[in-house]
């Protein structure tokens, strides 16, 4: 098969680039920046290009089988700095991906999107008729993305399925960065002693999923679930207090935890009710500790 993967550069494209890759599939990359860390497949192929530009890509989807469309700009604080430039690299950038794709008659569109759509609705679990609550342009352009693929799956009859991502973590996430992801960033800090900062009172909840249960999921829904929507989560929550300890146990860390301001646009609790992705044959393989196990073991490693 051809497999195109938006955003494939980055931290979750990247493993479902190599996952195909190691199964001998054509794998064609775009991004608009060059991977940090080598792809360990000859078959992959990097575009340099930003999913804006239309013209520029869309004679790669040239005899591509399926997208996984994971392009985008990915940060809820960073969006609510930057809603034009949110809604031109999320909205703009997936119709771009669905034109392309109608027109090179690919068989499916699977996009990245987020549990971020749920917003402030506590009625935890959110199973996928929850009510939607968006509270960033980053949450609001990825309801309006999943509005646009359900649209082209009705309309113009392409496959299309969007995957709600809980709080996906695992090795290559980036730390480095004030928008990265809380676990990639407490795992750095304790692993060399410095203060793990929670944003409020640390008693908001999360859903953190291992990258190769998202990858599976991904992959459950090739040939399911066309037209739907999924929640890709793990059904367990943990406060932000206890996974702070945990990866300060687990590290043997002398790092303190320290409390600043909570954030605009964060929610209070997420969890995921994962039922419905259940019944298409989804089962989540890693806990939070062996997740965290592996992230540690990784850090260590390079
Ligand atoms: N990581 C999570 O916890 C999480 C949770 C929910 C949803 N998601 C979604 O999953 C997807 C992947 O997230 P990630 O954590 O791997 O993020 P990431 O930042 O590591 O990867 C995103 C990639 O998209 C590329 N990109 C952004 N805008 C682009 C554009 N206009 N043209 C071309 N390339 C562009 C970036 O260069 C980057 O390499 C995103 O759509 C994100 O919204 C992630």
């Amino acid at each position: 098969m051809k497999i195109l993967v938006t955003g494939g550069s980055g931290f979750i494209g990247q493993h479902i680039a190599e996952m195909f890759a190691s199964e001998g599939h054509e794998i064609i990359v775009i991004d608009k920046r060059k991977n940090k860390w080598p792809f360990l497949y000859e078959n992959i192929f990097l575009v340099k290009e930003d999913i804006r530009n239309y013209g520029k890509i869309k004679n790669h989807f040239d005899d591509v089988d399926y997208v996984f469309h994971e392009a985008a700009l990915v940060s809820v604080p960073e969006s609510m700095k930057k809603p034009n430039e949110t809604v031109d690299n999320n909205v703009k950038g997936t119709v771009n991906i669905l034109k392309a794709a109608v027109e090179k008659n690919v068989k499916k569109v699977i996009f990245a999107s987020s549990c971020a759509v749920y917003g402030m609705n506590d009625k935890i679990p959110l199973n996928e008729n929850a009510i939607t609550d968006p509270l960033s342009p980053y949450a609001i352009s990825k309801l309006s993305a999943e509005y646009f693929l359900k649209m082209y799956n009705e309309e113009f009859g392409i496959k299309t399925t969007s995957l709600r991502y809980f709080n996906v973590y695992g090795p290559r996430q980036d730390y480095s960065s004030q928008y990265s992801a809380v676990i990639p960033i407490f795992v750095n800090n304790a692993l060399q002693d410095k203060d793990l900062i929670i944003y409020g009172d640390g008693k908001q909840t999360r859903d953190f999923v291992y990258v190769d249960d998202v990858i599976n999921a991904n992959k459950m829904v090739m040939n399911r679930g066309d037209g739907e929507v999924f929640n890709a989560g793990t059904e367990s929550k943990v406060s932000l207090n206890r996974l702070a300890q945990q990866i300060i146990d687990l590290t043997n860390s002398d790092s303190k935890i320290v409390y600043k301001q909570g954030r605009d646009g964060e929610v209070k609790y997420s969890l995921s009710d994962i039922s419905k992705i259940s019944q298409i044959g989804f089962k989540p393989e890693i806990n939070l500790k062996e997740g965290l196990e592996k992230l540690i073991t990784f850090f260590e490693e390079t």
